[in-house]
């Protein structure tokens, strides 16, 4: 696994996955930054999706992982950043291909869609899985 440092941020619809990730990325001593919300009271998505955005952009962390409800607010939010590449999984196959050819750097999921073991069997492959560049590169710098 490449060095990891790893933004992560939830509105009030997924504070509760936020959590567990953290528990996630603390029981393997992976490097991050909790940039809330830090409560399970309503809050605005669009700003924690800029923070954990501009974390990722300035270099402070390498990788971001944000929740809300659907996981759509947060994609939409981020992906307005220029180099965010934000992807939004349900499943641990477009977890792992986000990465290896789109060399997302924001994953974005829904703590009302799927259940806390997939969301962290997503995390866990998406984090895992590296860029194979060549081709795949290309695209992406066509994207940029
Ligand atoms: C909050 O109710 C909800 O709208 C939010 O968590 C998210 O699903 C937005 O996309």
């Amino acid at each position: 696994m490449e060095d990891l440092k790893v933004a992560v941020g939830s509105d009030h619809g997924g504070f509760r996955y936020k959590e567990q990730i953290i528990e996630y990325l603390k029981s393997r001593n992976i490097p991050y930054f909790d940039v809330g919300t830090h409560t399970p009271e309503a809050c605005d998505y669009p700003i924690i999706a800029r923070k954990v955005a501009e974390l990722v952009i300035s270099g402070q962390a390498n990788r971001g992982i944000l929740v809300c409800g659907t996981g759509i607010g947060m994609s939409i939010a981020a992906n307005k950043v220029k180099g965010i590449r934000a992807a939004l999984c349900g499943d641990t196959y477009s977890a792992r291909v986000s990465r290896a050819h789109n060399n997302s750097n924001i994953l974005c999921l829904g703590e009302r869609v799927i259940g806390e073991h997939l969301a962290l069997d997503i995390v866990d492959i998406w984090l895992k899985t590296g860029f194979e560049g060549g081709r795949h590169k290309r695209r992406v710098d066509l994207i940029e």
